[in-house]
């Protein structure tokens, strides 16, 4: 019995554990901006207090078991009832503890809270059934699904909602922020090493869910202007395969929805006009690849349940030419 019990034990703190590390793409132990080492501060001081309380109160009970077990030759302890020093000293400690973890706590929150410096980089967010849009009114740039910020310069996102409550969360990055449709949330970060820092939706908003995925791509300040400006720059005009996908484009579904600039100028799903020069594709859930993209062209809610896109009843071969033509678009 009390072997079984050691082996299931094991297997299940071995299941538990193999969930545990420090440096997967979404831990939250490795912060990547001043928001992100504020929440990880207060993380780090109250696993520490738990620690400590855990071994003291352990190792009291631990000493309580030994020390009053029951002998035969034993009578009952001393009974205590009241005990004014008693008393005074486990209602102090604990409150203490709270004090401790307290101030710490309320000075990130209101200092995650302040309003942006000037310098930021503003950027509205808007979280979309289920996808991410990334709006950069300075300079006149929108995309999907993959928000690119300069190292070293605080970012501020504006976060809105057009359709149901979502949540943005990039775990390097920082804390969770809801995105709620009619209400205005602000999320200001300075990220200090360039990288890929992946994000999802941590707020359940249906079916694909799951699916609603994101990366923050953060580049040195001259990459990052470079990447602007070739985002300003219209449309690259296709030739080839990549001009007879442009027709398929155009005579689709397609333009109802998406924009490509110069092409269509749909607003109620990604803005497509560089989207080759993305690294994923339905947001963060694929490679950007021709045959990733073909297949989702070919059945969209295959690949992601729910997904607002319908299959567009496209032969093999238009595909691969649609494809061509979106992955040109760099
Ligand atoms: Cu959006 Cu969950």
């Amino acid at each position: 019995m009390g072997r079984q019990l050691l082996r299931i034990g094991l297997g299940v703190a071995t299941l538990g554990l193999g969930g545990c590390a420090f440096d997967l793409p979404m831990s939250t132990l490795r912060a990547h901006t001043d928001f992100a080492r504020a929440i990880l501060s207060v993380y780090a001081l109250v696993t520490w207090a738990v620690i400590v309380i855990a071994v003291v109160v352990s190792a009291v009970l631990a000493w309580v078991l030994v020390r009053f077990r029951h002998r035969q030759e034993r009578g009952l302890p001393t009974q205590t009832l009241g005990h004014t020093l008693l008393e005074l000293s486990w209602t102090i400690a604990p409150a203490l503890v709270l004090l401790i973890i307290a101030i710490p706590t309320i000075r990130v929150v209101f200092a995650t809270q302040r309003p942006a410096p000037r310098n930021a980089l503003q950027v509205t967010v808007r979280g979309w059934q289920w996808w991410w849009e990334f709006r950069y009114p300075s300079l006149d740039v929108v995309t999907a699904n993959e928000l690119r910020v300069p190292a070293g310069r605080p970012v501020a996102l504006r976060l809105e909602g057009p359709d149901v409550i979502h949540s943005f969360w990039v775990p390097r990055l920082g804390g969770k922020r809801d995105v709620v449709p009619g209400r205005l949330n602000q999320l200001v970060f300075t990220a200090d090493t360039p990288g890929e820092y992946w994000g999802q939706c941590a707020e359940f908003c249906g079916a694909s869910h799951a699916n609603m995925r994101m990366r923050v791509i953060v580049l040195a300040p001259e990459a990052f202007d470079r990447w602007a400006a070739e985002e300003r720059a219209p449309a690259a005009e296709p030739s080839g395969v990549a001009a007879e996908g442009k027709a398929i484009f155009a005579r689709s579904a397609c333009v109802g929805c998406h924009t490509i600039r110069g092409v269509s100028a749909g607003t109620i799903a990604p803005d497509l006009t560089h989207f080759g020069s993305r690294h994923t594709l339905a947001a963060g859930i694929l490679p950007n690849t021709p045959e990733h993209l073909v297949a989702w062209l070919l059945d969209p809610p295959a690949v992601k349940p729910g997904v607002k896109m319908p299959a567009l009843g496209l032969h093999a071969a238009e595909a691969q030419q649609l494809a061509t033509y979106l992955l040109g678009l760099k």
